[in-house]
């Protein structure tokens, strides 16, 4: 076992050892894939199937996911997918603010290990942690850029499944990935990162989540 996968298993124990944390009811659902990738996808909270199977993204979101991928011609093996709750949470529901707050420094210290250049949040939830000032429907698909890494938020593959419209743009934002990646989109990224500015003093009161 090397360094990065001891310190992802000390992690795991750690995780799966901490009483405290909210959903004990639910089976502990980690995450999977590449750990040396430069790509880590973040869901919210493993579903029914995510549960049954502890693994995130197989039920029908995964599917699609994983078609989404495939489209653009990469395999989940490849890519880190997991999710800031590691536990479901009861009948599907949303995680609430203190189910997130709880699992939140077991992702960050996720991400500091594995240390993906990208970072591509599925859905509000995930993205608000990483960038709390972003609105999904108006900032899905643009690249920002904090604590050294790029955040490209998507959006949640459900929200996807239930409108042909979100699906669509879904769709066109994963065709962007392979050249998000490679940096090709650079021009953008700057723009972007000004008008977060703006957002950012729009709110001088709220203050900006800890992030890694
Ligand atoms: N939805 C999520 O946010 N995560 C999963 O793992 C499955 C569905």
């Amino acid at each position: 076992m090397n360094e990065k996968e001891e310190k992802l298993r000390q992690l795991f124990e750690e995780l799966r050892g901490d009483k405290k944390l909210p959903l004990q009811e639910s089976n502990l659902v980690f995450g999977e894939g590449d750990i040396n990738c430069s790509i880590m996808f973040v869901g919210e909270a493993p579903g029914q199937r995510e549960n049954e199977l502890k693994r995130p993204f197989v039920g029908r979101s995964g599917q699609l996911l994983d078609k989404l991928l495939g489209e653009i011609g990469w395999k989940r093996e490849n890519v880190y997918i997991t999710n800031i709750v590691k536990r479901r949470p009861p009948e599907n529901r949303d995680p609430s603010e203190e189910e997130i707050e709880a699992y939140k420094p077991y992702l960050a210290r996720q991400i500091e290990i594995i240390n993906p250049k990208i970072i591509a949040p599925l859905g509000r939830f995930s993205m608000n942690y990483f960038l709390p000032f972003a609105k999904i429907s108006r900032d899905q698909g643009k690249i920002f850029e904090t604590g050294g890494r790029l955040i490209y938020p998507l959006f949640h593959p459900a929200a996807a499944l239930r409108a042909t419209t979100v699906l669509n743009e879904l769709r066109e934002s994963f065709k962007r990935l392979p050249d998000v990646i490679l940096g090709k989109i650079k021009e953008e990224t700057l723009t972007l990162n000004a008008k977060k500015k703006e957002v950012k003093r729009a709110s001088p009161d709220v203050p900006q989540a800890k992030l890694f």
